[in-house]
C-alpha cells in the first residue's frame, strides 16, 4: 500500500458500514506504538461534529488524541500510518488532516491529552489507487540521506503535512539516525506539531516493512546534523 496510497479528498456520501467500522476498531486496537507509556486515543465522529477550512463530504472522520509530548505526537503518526494504510487496502480512502477540530462542546479530549490532528475516510469518489513510484512528488533520496538506501525508499515516498518531508538521515554501521529539520520560531508554532506527527508517520512505513526486526531508540552518542534535530536511531 505504501507505493499505491494516496490522500484522498473526493469522497461519496455514503457512510462506512457499521460491521466495517467494527473491523477497524478492532485493528485500531492492536495498534503498535512507539512509546508505550504516551498512549494516544482514537475516536470516530460525524463529520457534522467537526469543524473544517476544507469542505469534507464523507460522513465519518476519525480524531486523534495524545498527550501534549514529542512521544504523544510520534506515536499518532506510527500507529495511525498503520491504520491509513490498512484502510486503503480495504479499498476506503484516507487523508490526514490538521486543518479541521472537532466541535469542543460535544467533544471534550480524554484526561491528561490534547486534539492531535484527525483523519477522514470513506468511500473515494473515483479516485485511483497510485500506480507506482513515478506518481509521487517527493524528495530525491540523494537529499534526504548521507548514503543511498534503498531501505529508505519506504520513509521516502511517506506523507507529511504540506508536503513538508521533514526528514534526513545519517548512517553509522548498521543504524540509521533519524533527523527532523529545525523550523524557525514562528513556523515552529504553526508546523511544529504536524512535524513531528509527520515523524511518527515516516518510521511506521519503516516498521511495517521490517515488522520483525524494526528497532527505535534514542541514544545519547549520536551524530549532530546541521538545522536539524536529533530524533532516534533506528535498525531494520
Ligand atoms: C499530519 C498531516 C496533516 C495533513 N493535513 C491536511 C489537511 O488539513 N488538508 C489536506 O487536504 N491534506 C492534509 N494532509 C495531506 C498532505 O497534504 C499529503 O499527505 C501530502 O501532500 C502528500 O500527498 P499524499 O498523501 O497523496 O502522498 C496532511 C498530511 C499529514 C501527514
Amino acid at each position: 500500500m505504501i507505493l499505491r496510497r494516496r490522500s484522498v479528498r473526493s469522497y461519496t456520501t455514503d457512510a462506512v458500514d457499521e460491521a466495517v467500522l467494527a473491523e477497524i476498531t478492532a485493528f485500531v486496537a492492536g495498534l503498535k506504538p512507539l512509546f508505550p507509556e504516551a498512549a494516544p486515543e482514537a475516536r470516530i465522529i460525524s463529520t457534522k461534529e467537526a469543524v473544517f477550512l476544507q469542505k469534507w463530504h464523507n460522513p465519518q472522520f476519525f480524531v486523534f488524541y495524545a498527550p501534549a509530548t514529542e512521544e504523544g505526537l510520534l506515536n499518532v503518526g506510527f500507529m495511525y500510518q498503520q491504520l491509513d494504510l490498512y484502510l486503503q487496502s480495504k479499498g476506503l480512502g484516507t487523508c490526514w488532516v490538521g486543518l479541521g477540530a472537532p466541535a469542543d462542546a460535544v467533544h471534550k479530549p480524554p484526561q491528561g491529552m490534547k486534539l492531535a490532528v484527525m483523519m477522514a475516510f470513506g468511500h473515494p469518489d473515483n479516485v485511483p489507487e497510485r500506480s507506482g513510484e513515478t506518481d509521487f512528488r517527493r524528495h530525491k533520496m540523494a537529499d534526504i540521506t548521507d548514503v543511498p538506501d534503498g531501505r529508505l525508499e519506504p520513509a521516502r515516498l511517506a506523507p507529511s503535512a504540506t508536503n513538508s518531508q521533514p526528514w534526513a538521515f545519517l548512517h553509522e554501521g548498521d543504524t540509521i539516525h533519524v533527523y527532523r529539520e529545525k523550523l524557525a520560531l514562528i513556523k515552529a508554532r504553526t508546523h511544529g506539531r504536524m512535524n513531528q506527527i509527520d515523524m511518527g508517520i515516516m518510521l511506521a512505513h519503516l516498521y511495517v516493512c521490517h515488522p520483525e526486526t524494526f528497532r527505535f531508540e534514542r541514544r545519547e552518542a549520536h551524530p549532530e546534523k546541521a538545522a536539524y534535530l536529533y530524533i532516534g536511531s533506528v535498525t531494520l
